[in-house]
């Protein structure tokens, strides 16, 4: 017997389902934490490239995460499904179904680990009650909403007859999604696309349910795991941007997207993304969540689509094609190109956002965002299109901080020892400055901010990094803090590194802020 995919919702059996779990196996990276109004632009975004499915959270993790899947939930236009994410009890699915609520389409994905490690180890329970709980917990979510989705934690590494039999008890529950995710990473392309099949081959009622595959990324094929099991008939991939995710993170949706698109002849299934996003999306979350790109990152890192080579240079003006298999356009990347100069008025900067994929920016953000290219096309000969991005992005990112900086001065080199800074904050409105000294002029900075906001947390990664070439170019800092087990990132630009690394600072503290807001006693998780 062959195996066909079953036709999803989308009536065609070659239309792969995008579901992207940025928001919440994404954010569940360490460090990768996203306020509210972070979570909502993501989601508006997401949307707005065509993504099918948007989970959005774990809505029993905590305060936050509730009301973060109900905000998406609530200004979710219909193009996407929303989903949560729930455990296998009825706390866990109530809250979650309270949460996808508002939302026109709405999916709850319940999941229970079905490997022998995981039910003796972490859920120290016998086989047969995961069965039983499986049916109980798809049927209490099919109670709640239409549309629900089961997964089998760590599902590759499940003996194949009991994980057949919990596919079965799911479908026949109601459950119109199975997922089998390689939750560590662990198996290789032929062998998964083998349990994939295997598995829609034997359970008897698997043409009513669609297949989706959930790739970890441990050993670097999570995008091959993810295609072959397209092929042997998964019809949903979950994904996230840039790759975001748990320990190695997870299937990057740029790889799997454009690999379907690129290489058709191979892989010849369609999905609804419109690519033209891509760069984009994929610059908004590395600035949110302050994770860099790598610069060889498939798809969207800096030398994805550079040519540094001689012969590889040659071979291009003679024919793109010849070391190019997609176009950068095709991915919404714009060249490098010079904008405007500080004569530049608002109508030029505007036209400029729209060609950027900024357009839908309301004024107040215009206006402070052309305050801040005016300022640094004060301080820096040329302005690109990246230093556009990177004053969005944080101009979005600074909405309603509590504490501001107002002004840094610092004194450093070989004369003045030790270094020196001199910072004034606003912290809830009011004015406040410090001098303070250090080991080196950040960490002088560091000290100050610290004197001005007292705080007890570890500083895990302080990084920079230059947003375009050039010494006048400006600085992207990333500063990681820990506390009470859990890390946050900030990020800052300036062309002044100094003045970088203490907005960097200060947004990773305004984070922590609003997480000790939202923490409750007992959550799960942050
Ligand atoms: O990796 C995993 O197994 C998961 C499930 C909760 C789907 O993230
Ligand atoms: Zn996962």
């Amino acid at each position: 017997m062959t195996v066909s995919a079953n036709v999803t919702a989308f009536g065609d059996a070659d239309r792969v389902i995008i579901f992207d779990t940025t928001l919440r196996d994404g954010e569940q990276s360490p460090g990768a934490s996203m306020n509210l109004e972070e979570k909502l632009r993501v989601a508006e975004a997401l949307e707005a490239m065509g993504v099918d499915v948007i989970e959005a959270g774990f809505p029993v993790a905590s305060t936050g995460d509730f009301e973060a899947v109900k905000a998406i939930a609530e200004r979710s236009s219909g193009a996407s499904v929303i989903c949560g994410l729930s455990r296998a009890t009825k706390g866990d699915i109530a809250r979650c179904a309270e949460a996808v609520k508002p939302a026109q389409r709405q999916r709850i994905h319940t999941f229970i680990s079905t490997s022998p490690l995981h039910m003796q180890y972490k859920l120290q329970l016998p086989p047969e009650e995961v069965l039983k709980r499986v049916g109980e917990s798809v049927a209490y979510a099919r109670s709640l909403v239409e549309d629900v989705e089961w997964s089998a934690e760590d599902g590759s590494r499940t003996e194949f007859d009991f994980l057949c039999r919990c596919v079965e008890a799911a479908i026949a529950a109601g459950a119109s999604t199975i997922n089998i995710p390689d939750t560590v990473g662990y198996a290789v392309p032929e062998e998964y696309a083998a349990m994939i099949k295997g598995v829609m081959e034997t359970v008897p009622n698997a043409d009513k349910a669609i297949f989706s595959v959930h790739c970890h990324n441990d050993l670097g094929l999570a995008t091959a795991n993810s295609l072959a099991a397209v092929k042997a008939g998964a019809r949903q991939v979950e994904c996230t941007i840039n790759g975001l995710g748990e320990r190695a993170g997870n299937a990057a949706m740029e790889e799997i997207v454009m690999a379907i698109r690129t290489r058709h002849d191979s892989v010849p299934f369609v999905t609804g993304i419109k690519t033209e996003h891509i760069t984009k999306v994929s610059r908004m979350i590395s600035a949110i969540t302050g994770f860099p790109i790598q610069p060889n990152k498939a798809v969207v890192g800096a030398n994805a689509f550079a040519h540094e080579s001689g012969i590889h240079q040659d071979g291009m003006l003679k024919h793109a094609g010849t070391y190019e298999i997609m176009t950068p356009e095709s991915v919404g990347l714009t060249k490098s190109t010079l904008v405007l100069g500080k004569h530049s008025g608002r109508a030029a900067f505007r036209q400029k956002l729209a060609e950027l994929g900024y357009g839908d920016l309301g004024d107040n953000a215009v206006n402070d965002a052309f305050t801040r290219f005016k300022d640094l096309a004060d301080m820096k000969k040329e302005v690109f299109d990246e230093d556009i991005s990177a004053i969005i992005d944080e101009t979005a990112m600074r909405g309603h901080d509590r504490i501001k900086l107002v002004s840094l001065e610092v004194k450093c080199g070989t004369v003045f020892r030790p270094p020196h800074a001199v910072m004034e904050l606003e912290i809830d409105g009011q004015t406040a400055s410090k001098d303070a000294t250090g080991d080196g002029p950040v960490d002088a900075i560091f000290k100050a901010v610290r004197a001005l906001v007292p705080h007890e947390t570890v500083l895990e990664l302080y990084q920079v990094h230059a947003v375009t070439k050039g010494t006048d170019a400006q600085a992207e800092v990333t500063v990681r803090l820990r506390e009470a087990g859990k890390s946050v990132n900030g990020q800052g630009s300036d062309t002044d590194t100094m003045v970088a690394s203490a907005k960097a600072y200060i947004h990773a503290l305004n984070k922590l802020l609003v997480k000790r807001e939202r923490q409750i006693p007992g959550g799960i998780a942050v």
